[in-house]
């Protein structure tokens, strides 16, 4: 019954309310009770379960597997999010050694989620300087406080996946207020304003645009990742093989 000119009127009116709003985000407690209704624990690494179908039969790691033989073997899950980082990273005109943060920070999530900051860190510890240890470790507390100065905003997806009421627990508090103090406190920060949530279109990095950084602040060992008598070599192994019973 509406003129032309008024269906158009109600269809702006219609999409613009649509752009503006989203479905109200869970409360902490919504999400904790969904616990129970998953076989799987939400901390598990990418590498070991399936969110669809049975997993899939992986394809042998090299002999003397090095960093890229990880990316494009078993970083499946998080490889694309991480270049992407380290992609904005170099554009932005960041350090070799943030880049390089950027690149490495979620890839520890094939082997386990939960605390990754701290894994990751602990992952690439014998192979990378002190300050890209330090800008992977405290990403994880650093993304939960914003920090304007360096256009960091509270995302939102994070009100999604803890809850819209989350406090984040003591030690991570505990965390914050000691790096926010620290002379390696921008290297940090910088991981979590270049961790992307929504990703320019058309945009599709490689690993070949980091591999000069990579060369020049990664230490391949020669026995490859895993088989080096490293601290961390058994986690290297962990995602070489994950399908190891025991
Ligand atoms: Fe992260
Ligand atoms: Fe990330």
């Amino acid at each position: 019954m509406l003129s032309d000119e008024a269906k158009a009127d109600a269809l702006e009116h219609h999409l613009i309310a649509q752009t503006n709003s989203h479905p109200p985000f869970p409360t902490a407690s919504e999400i904790a009770l969904q616990i129970e209704s998953q076989p799987i624990r939400k901390g598990v690494g990418n590498l070991f379960v399936s969110r669809q179908g049975n997993v899939k039969r992986l394809e042998p790691m090299p002999e003397k597997p090095t960093l890229q033989d990880f990316f494009r073997l078993r970083f499946t899950a998080t490889s694309n999010h991480c270049l992407q980082s380290a992609n904005h990273a170099m554009k932005a005109g960041m350090s070799e050694e943030v880049v390089l943060a950027c690149l490495l920070h979620d890839t520890v999530q094939e082997l386990i989620k939960v605390d990754h900051g701290w894994w990751s860190a602990q992952m690439y510890e014998p192979y990378v300087s002190e300050k890209v240890v330090f800008a992977i470790r405290y990403h994880q507390a650093l993304r939960f406080y914003e920090d304007k100065e360096y256009g960091y905003m509270y995302p939102d997806l994070y009100r999604q996946i803890f809850g819209s009421d989350y406090k984040p627990e003591p030690y991570i508090e505990q965390t914050y207020q000691r790096v926010r103090k620290h002379r390696w406190y921008v290297e940090s920060r910088m991981v979590t304003v270049n961790d992307l949530y929504a990703f320019e279109k058309g945009v599709n990095p490689t690993l070949d645009q980091f591999t000069d950084i990579i060369g020049r602040h990664f230490k391949q060992p020669h026995e490859g990742l895993g088989f080096d008598n490293s601290a961390s070599a058994h986690m290297w192994r962990s995602m070489a093989t994950p399908d190891h019973p025991l």
